[in-house]
């Protein structure tokens, strides 16, 4: 990788966490947007308090800084349960998913990030967790090889995933509750971004809200980002108001467009429109040319670029638009071997 994404909402420092976790809604009534989804799951919480039962496992999938970490703690505390936290890559053996299930209390939440990334054998000892609250551990080997059966207690399996499509079936069907959780459009982001600006003790006026929250792609976690830089730009080149101008110098000189869109991604879009003159082409051609991670271009760069329809992916790899060049000021190339594709 070349530099860090501004835009990026992965690999923060410590301190921007920290920043980060105070900004955080706690409970589902101070959750912005995503109305449906709070909707449906405040509807399964109160169930499930209400029957004095434990939550069914939720699954949460989409892009990154969407809210699915947060909406992991939110039902932690309106469920009044503790929560445990680890990812997919980081449960190598079954015995430390062992010692973190039967740990586990009624009701506690585990939260596993990054779901579709444990190992298939990780993956079949959690289905009998989730679906009979038991596990079948193996001791010894070979023919003195013995499978305890041990119980566990009701506990809720929180998933997130940025790929539900790389799921296997029968683990995507033992979550009850499946969420996908989408961009946020500008007005909710604005509302995101005034709420942060007072938990940050920062004025910000309506004006300058608007045009973090139309950089911001669509993602929660980038536009308490921008507002950050933002602040500290007016801090100390103003009087530390936020104002409409200072905001667009702050955010231009952060390399972030009026799209929102940074050097990666107009990097992406200018190699697909003159190096492969508008496309189409295969996402590893992509990865190899910009020198980057196809991981990272599946899911941090174009995701966003796909919905605001910069880019569109057919059968024979990726295009880039009339839109995307447009934005670029690059006149788009005419190419026959566009002509097949939809
Ligand atoms: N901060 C980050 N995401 C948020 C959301 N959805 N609502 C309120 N504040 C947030």
């Amino acid at each position: 990788m070349s530099r860090e994404r501004m835009v990026t909402p992965e690999n923060i420092t410590p301190e921007e966490e920290s920043i980060q976790l105070s900004l955080r809604p706690k409970t589902l009534a101070e959750y912005i947007g995503q109305k449906e989804l709070r909707e449906k799951l405040k509807v399964s919480i109160d169930a499930a308090k209400k029957r004095d039962e434990c939550l069914e496992h939720v699954l949460f999938y989409g892009p990154p800084g969407l809210g699915k970490t947060t909406l992991a703690h939110i039902i932690a505390a309106e469920m009044k349960a503790r929560i445990f936290v680890t990812s997919g890559p980081a449960l190598q053996r079954t015995g430390d998913l062992m010692g973190i299930l039967t740990n586990l209390s009624d009701n506690d939440i585990l939260f596993i990030d990054e779901i579709h990334r444990l190992s298939p054998i990780i993956e079949e000892f959690l289905y009998p967790a989730m679906e009979d609250y038991k596990v079948d551990f193996v001791v010894d080997k070979g023919a003195f090889a013995k499978v305890i059966n041990v119980p566990l207690k009701k506990f809720t399996l929180v998933g997130a995933t940025t790929r539900a499509g790389m799921l296997t079936a029968p683990l995507r069907d033992r979550f009850g509750l499946y969420y996908h959780i989408d961009f946020y459009p500008p007005e909710d982001l604005q509302e995101i971004v005034t709420r942060s600006s007072k938990l940050l003790k920062s004025e910000i006026n309506l004006e300058s809200a608007n045009v973090i929250a139309s950089r911001s792609r669509g993602t929660p976690r980038i536009a308490n980002r921008l507002l950050r830089r933002v602040r500290d730009y007016c801090d100390v080149k103003g009087d530390g108001k936020i104002t409409r101008e200072l905001t667009e110098v702050a955010l231009d000189s952060e390399g972030i467009d009026s799209a929102g869109l940074d050097y990666l991604d107009r990097k992406m879009l200018k190699i697909i429109l003159d190096y492969y003159n508008g496309g189409p082409v295969g996402i590893e051609a992509l990865g190899a040319t910009l020198n980057e991670e196809v991981d990272t271009l599946v899911d941090m760069v174009e995701p966003y670029l796909l919905k605001i329809g910069f880019v569109q992916r057919t059968k024979r790899g990726r295009i880039a638009s009339s839109d995307a060049a447009a934005h670029l000021g690059i006149s788009l190339p005419s190419n026959p071997s566009q002509s097949s594709l939809f």
